[in-house]
């Protein structure tokens, strides 16, 4: 458990991080989103402490680490895993001799290293690369490595900064599946920073979205989705499909987020009063669950002309109706 209470940073006279408090129980990974120069790298090096706050706490299991100095700090540190966005490997050091690093440090025997990292290797999947260098790996494996590395002195937690960006997305989605496996599998508390929104749809139980400094929106990911008034809820719909349509048709985006619109909204559509004299054509459509919330995004074509009252039937059973055409607006209006 990782708790942050009150957590302020200023470098001089700039508040670079002003009263965050988060905490993220273990078995669960909290999401950090925010704009560049939000603050997310200071937040997270205060976390692993290697930055020291201004103010405030940072707990792990109930003990307040952010006070710590000499020995003591350094023992601190060895409770958060960190993983970088891109893995510090040595160039020279095999696969297996990179993850023994700090285990070596910790002046570990031959024996319980070569026992550890065998253990490792499997949970990240690497088992066959133990004799490989770095430039014999791709960027997933490296980062693999990497978690291996951040896992080997038995962390109370996992820190990532940025550590799919610049992944292929298939990457990402493996290395992703291999964090929530940790979670689940080792109860691990993970804060993941990122600026990917995909990171937060497939992984995280609760997002933080901070700016300039502050939090702007926290709270569990199913009760972010479903607040029509937040922001983030909108990012994390499925992308908006660029699909060229006439311009002369109303072309309108239907969305939604919930744990109970009417999954036949669209073949009901046809209940709509005077629906009957126009045809609805789908010009793309995706649906996805989110921590056990349905959200989707529609856009529909309507010709020749929209019935009166369509948008309004919709969004009586919970959806957002949007113009998106300028035919549409017109309307709407
Ligand atoms: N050591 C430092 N001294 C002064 N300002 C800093 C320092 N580190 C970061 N900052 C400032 O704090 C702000 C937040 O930076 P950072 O935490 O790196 O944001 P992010 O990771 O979200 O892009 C930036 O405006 C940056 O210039
Ligand atoms: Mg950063």
């Amino acid at each position: 458990m990782i708790e942050i209470e009150n957590l302020t940073k200023r470098f001089g006279d700039r508040t670079v991080l002003d009263d965050i408090s988060l905490s993220v129980p273990n078995g669960e990974i909290l999401a950090v989103v925010g704009p560049s120069g939000a603050g997310k790298t200071t937040l997270s090096r205060c976390v692993s402490f290697l930055e020291r706050p201004t103010s405030g706490t940072v707990r792990v299991d109930g003990k307040d680490f952010s006070r710590l100095e000499g020995a003591e700090l350094v023992t601190a540190r060895r409770s958060v895993g960190v993983i970088f966005q891109t893995a510090p490997l040595l160039r020279r050091r095999t696969v297996a001799q990179n993850i023994a690093l700090p285990l070596e440090y910790l002046g570990a025997t031959d024996a319980s290293i070569d026992k550890r990292v065998t253990s490792l290797l499997e949970r990240v999947g690497l088992a066959d690369r133990r004799d490989y260098l770095p430039a014999q790996l791709s960027g997933g494996q490296k980062q693999r490595v990497g978690i291996a590395r951040a896992l080997a002195l038995g962390p109370s937690y996992l820190l990532s900064d940025e550590a799919t960006s610049g992944l292929d997305p298939s990457t990402t989605k493996s290395i992703l599946g291999l964090l929530s496996h940790l979670r689940d599998d080792l109860g691990l508390a993970i804060i993941l920073i990122t600026h990917e929104m995909e990171v937060v749809r497939e992984i995280a139980d609760s997002v933080a979205r901070i700016d300039g400094g502050r939090i702007i929106e926290s709270g569990s990911v199913s009760d972010v989705i479903l607040d029509p008034t937040s922001s983030l809820a909108r990012e994390l719909l499925p992308d908006r499909p660029s699909v060229p349509f006439e311009g002369d048709s109303e072309v309108w985006e239907v969305s939604y987020a919930s744990r109970n619109v009417p999954l036949d909204w669209l073949t009901s559509i046809h209940t709509v009063p005077g629906i009957s004299g126009a045809q609805v054509n789908v010009l793309s459509a995706s649906v996805e669950s989110i921590r056990g919330v349905a959200v989707g995004r529609a856009l529909l074509a309507i010709s020749p002309i929209t019935p009166v009252g369509f948008d309004s039937y919709l969004r009586e059973r919970g959806l957002h109706v949007t113009a998106v055409s300028a035919k549409a607006k017109e309307a709407a209006a």
